[in-house]
Order: structure tokens, then sequence, then C-alpha cells
């Protein structure tokens, strides 16, 4: 099936079109900055420019950063406050006309690294971070997804993971390797401590650099970079509309 995948992020909104069978990318992929301020409007206005750039009538999946629950954004960290409790596939199927399929963009990531990349034939608990202008998290286990984890935010050395190690903060203070290596270690222990996950995929742009970090890694669990590198956001999110469609399909 071929899906029209858009990752919505805290600096760039990305669209593809992706063949599902095969977990990758067949069009080019068309990158918009993201809008400031991040306005349900703004945003959407640049998701019906890519949806026009690829001259797209079908379903779009759409990975967004936040926690999405049945339709509904939670609450917002790097995004607009005015999204909050928005219905947002009904937001855009209004504004724009597609179907519109939208989950947390880390849990995109995440579908598209389990059945296509570094989580591939795992069955056992795995921990995937994002690591972009926030921290997104997603967990699996037996090969179920677990929705909106959210460990960026949970209280870590009287701050957030996300404050502490997000690449936003990390370009910010202009760390070195070695010094976000070390912090983003503290945040493995931590995370390794609450769950003993079998596996830790880091995803997000910087699994390109994962040469450049990992020797500062001690903790006692396999962590390895993603394998889609900054298109799981795309793929995933055009996984997730072909599940809704073989649901709808199925209801
Ligand atoms: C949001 C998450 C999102 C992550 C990565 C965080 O600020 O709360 O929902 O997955 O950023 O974009």
């Amino acid at each position: 099936m071929e899906v029209l995948g858009i990752d919505i992020g805290g600096s760039g909104i990305k669209g593809a079109i992706v063949d599902t069978n095969m977990g990758g990318l067949i069009s080019e992929r068309y990158r918009v900055p993201t809008p400031q301020p991040a306005t349900p409007e703004a945003v959407a206005e640049v998701v019906a420019d890519i949806i026009k750039h690829f001259k797209w009538k079908g379903v779009v999946g759409c990975g967004f950063p936040a926690p999405i629950r049945h339709g509904i954004v939670k609450t917002v960290a790097n995004m607009h406050k005015s999204w909050k409790g928005i219905n947002i596939n009904q937001f855009f199927e209004h504004s724009i006309g597609n179907r519109f399929y939208v989950l947390n963009d880390a849990d995109a990531a995440g579908l598209a690294e389990f059945e296509f990349g570094a989580g591939r034939n795992r069955k056992d608990v795995i921990l995937l971070i994002t690591v972009g202008t926030g921290i997104g998290t997603v967990m699996f286990t037996g090969g179920q997804l677990l929705p909106n984890t959210e460990l960026g935010h949970v209280d870590f050395l009287g701050k957030t993971p996300e404050k502490y190690v997000a690449d936003s903060v990390r370009t910010q203070l202009d760390m070195s390797w070695k010094k976000w290596g070390l912090r983003f270690d503290e945040v493995l222990h931590y995370f390794n401590r609450l769950f003993y996950p079998d596996l830790v995929i880091i995803g997000g742009g910087i699994s390109k650099k994962f040469s450049k970090y990992e020797k500062y890694f001690t903790v006692n669990t396999e962590v390895v970079p993603a394998q889609l590198l900054n298109q799981a956001g795309i793929i995933g999110a055009a996984l997730a509309a072909r599940n809704g469609e073989i649901a709808y399909a199925l209801s």
C-alpha cells in the first residue's frame, strides 16, 4: 500500500510517499520549516502544502510531537499551547479533506523501527528514544506498542530528560559529544533502573552520529542506533495509517 507519511517536528515538517510493504520511501522527502508560532492553523497550512506538493488524494499518516489519546492532543511541550484538547484527526480532516491517522511522533518512529529496523523480529522489551527538539520515547513488549510513554518529561535530577539531553539543548549549550554522551548515559541508567529493557534504540537525527558518543555509554544493556535514521517518523506514520485502514475495513 502507498501512503503519504508526514512527520511534524518542532523545527521541520517532512513528508514523503511510503511503500508500507517494503517500509521505504518511494518519493523524495519534502521538508518545510515548522511555522513559529506553531499554531494549529499555521501547521495545517504546511500539511496542506505538503499534500499539494505530492498531489496526494489518499489517506495520510502523521506523527505529532505530543501524547495523543484517541485523536485528542493531551498536552504540548514544543508546539503552540492551543493544540491542547484538539481532536487532531478531525481538525486536519475538516481543514484539509483527506483522511488522517495522527499519532505521537515517537510512537510512529517506533512502529517503523519495530517492523523494518533495529527492533525487527524482537519480542522482548524494547525502548526507543528519539532525540531531537524534544525527547520522545516508545516501548514495546511482546511485539505490542505501549503508546504515549513520554519519559522525556519525568522528573530527573530536578529537571527532565528533555531539558537535559535533547538535541536542541546539546546545540544551545554547544556541548561536546563527550559531555552529551556522559549526560545521556545518566539518563540511560535511570531508564534502565525503571524498566530494564533488553534493547534500547536511539533515534532522531542524532542516530547518524552514534559512533561519536557510543563510547561514553556504561549502561548494562544493548544500545543501538535506529536503522531507518530520520526516515523512521515518516515511515511509521504511514504504517499507522495502513493499520488504521485495515482495522477500518474489518470493522
Ligand atoms: C513530546 C513528545 C514527543 C517528543 C519528541 C516531547 O516534547 O512531549 O510527545 O514524542 O517531544 O518530539
